[in-house]
């Protein structure tokens, strides 16, 4: 089972990695992030065994909860959203042991001063060795409160020193466009180093996300054929089914430019893009990221309409059930501007890409969930099926799925058996349950234990977020500038609006269906 648990990629460094016994401070601990993920993430670990002995959590959040409220709370939202369960009482009262909680309000700095003396003893009763994460799980507007608190007294220790390391892992959203971006930045910078700072976007962690390296460098197949020779464009999509989920908050001042596209978008596009890093470490892999990002041709407001779409989801059935309309969903103003769906075309000049077409496109209450990336390759150079209604076939596509169903498939043509000589498309398919088996970890259980372990490959770098912010801020101010009327509205359950299609369809191509 602990196999299933490391980074395939750094497989190698499997035996020579160990973790130091450690603190996780959790501001924001009673929060949504905290039950849905981040404990089950933790039990998970305690539970697969690669949690260190001496592992504690403590809870930093305003309610005035004692250790053992902490601890239900913790129990409920490992019965509710654990991969494994039923809980495992032995594993639990283990872990349980190490969650303490720190009752304060994140600008109290007498709250610091506990915090403190909490860790000091902990360090001294299970052996911690003044060795800490902070997690910032909290809203965002908190922030530079608590990274001011936390240098104030002296909890951000820069860099790592004898007595013990200190990181600090930050949650999206980072920053609302590159100024917040570069100030919440230049705010960390004050108190933390960059080789500190673990920026999480939990697509890294997933395992299917990581595949994409070991699939093409991994593999002797693949890479000479990944460029504009042989790839006619790139799809990647990222449809939810679900619609907002109670978020308004968060989401009204988001959308999914911010959301999806300037984070989990990018993530993927840089993955299937970059070039060969020099090894697998944080910075050879994130200088080739943050070399895509740089090779991306900006976008001039004018071609802004033209390239990229957002859409709305109006009210209407999806699944036989009746659903609102986003500016009826509670929370949402009325007359909401708020995108739910983002289709855009980007390319990449440089010598790999240049002229390939990248087609990115999210959105919620769409047909279904389904993340994939599909690389389309080009057709034969001369057809020698013609005439045989063969010469229509399609091209051959490599899809990554990412989710549901991970896997890979590849699409070519087969003739069909008879006299005549036709061609069907066909799909030879890999599932990753079906070979290995076994439940793939939760992204968080790999990006909490990356982080443990002082393994930043999976996290974004500074330079990395402001780029994208970079792109997401140029579409952003376009769209302040254009009436309401070039937000289009689709249908629940549908695959977006229709100016989307005409996005792809004016290059001659369409969509893969959902
Ligand atoms: C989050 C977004 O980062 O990612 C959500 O805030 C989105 O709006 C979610 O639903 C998608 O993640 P996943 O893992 O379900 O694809």
């Amino acid at each position: 089972m602990e196999a299933t648990l490391i980074n395939p990629l750094r497989a190698g460094m499997r035996h020579t990695r160990t973790i130091d016994p450690c603190i996780m401070v959790i501001f924001g601990a009673t929060g949504d992030l905290t039950h849905r993920k981040l404990i089950p993430a933790l039990y998970n670990l305690a539970l697969e065994q690669p949690l260190p002995a001496g592992f504690s959590a403590i809870g930093f959040a305003r309610r005035e909860y004692t250790n053992e409220d902490f601890r239900k709370q913790a129990l409920a939202a490992v019965n509710a959203n654990s991969r494994r369960r039923p809980v495992n009482a032995n594993v639990w009262e283990t872990f349980a042991q190490g969650l303490f909680y720190c009752p304060a309000n994140f600008d109290d700095p007498a709250g610091y001063d506990r915090l403190g003396a909490l860790m000091d003893q902990l360090d001294r009763e299970r052996g911690t060795a003044g060795n800490r994460i902070f997690y910032l799980a909290t809203d965002p507007s908190y922030y530079p409160t608590i990274i001011a608190l936390l240098r104030e007294k002296g909890l951000a220790r820069r860099g790592d020193r004898n007595d013990g390391w200190s990181r600090i892992i930050v949650e999206k959203p980072f920053g609302r466009n590159l100024a917040s971006a570069q100030a919440l930045n230049d705010d960390l910078s004050t108190a933390f180093h960059e080789g500190q700072i673990y920026r999480i976007d939990h697509y890294l962690g997933k395992e299917t996300v990581q595949n994409i390296l070991v699939m093409r460098f991994g593999n002797g197949i693949f890479e000479p054929i990944w460029n504009r020779r042989y790839i006619h464009h790139v799809q990647i999509t990222a449809a939810e089914s679900l619609g907002l989920e109670g978020r308004a908050g968060y989401y009204e001042k988001a959308g999914a430019l911010r959301d999806m596209i300037q984070n989990h978008m990018m993530q993927l596009l840089t993955l299937v893009a970059m070039e060969p890093p020099a090894a697998f470490v944080a910075d050879s892999v994130r200088d080739e990221k943050v070399k895509v990002l740089r090779s991306i041709v900006p976008l001039q407001d004018a071609e802004i309409e033209r390239n990229v779409v957002r859409g709305q989801y109006g009210s209407g059935w999806q699944g036989g059930e009746h659903v609102l309309g986003y500016c009826a969903e509670p929370g949402v103003a009325r007359d909401s501007r708020t995108e739910t769906f983002v289709a855009l075309k980007l390319l990449i000049e440089n010598w790999r890409w240049a002229g390939v077409p990248f087609y990115l496109r999210t959105g919620k209450r769409l047909t279904k969930r389904l993340t994939e990336i599909a690389i389309e390759f080009k057709r034969p150079p001369y057809l020698l099926f013609k005439g045989t209604g063969a010469d229509e076939m399609q091209p051959n596509v490599l899809s990554l799925r990412i989710q549901p169903n991970e896997g890979v498939s590849l699409r070519f043509g087969a003739k069909v058996p008879g006299q005549e000589m036709q061609i069907r498309p066909v799909n030879m398919e890999f599932f990753y349950g079906r070979s290995f088996g076994v439940q793939p970890p939760e992204a968080y259980e790999r990006l909490l234990l990356d982080c443990m372990y002082g393994d930043s490959t999976l996290f974004t770098r500074r330079d990395e977020t402001e780029l994208s912010w970079r792109l997401v801020d140029t579409i952003a101010h376009a769209w302040s500038t254009m009436p309401a009327s070039s937000i289009g509205e689709y249908e629940p359950g549908s695959s977006g609006p229709r100016a989307a299609d005409e996005l792809i369809e004016r290059d001659e191509m369409t969509w893969r269906r959902l």
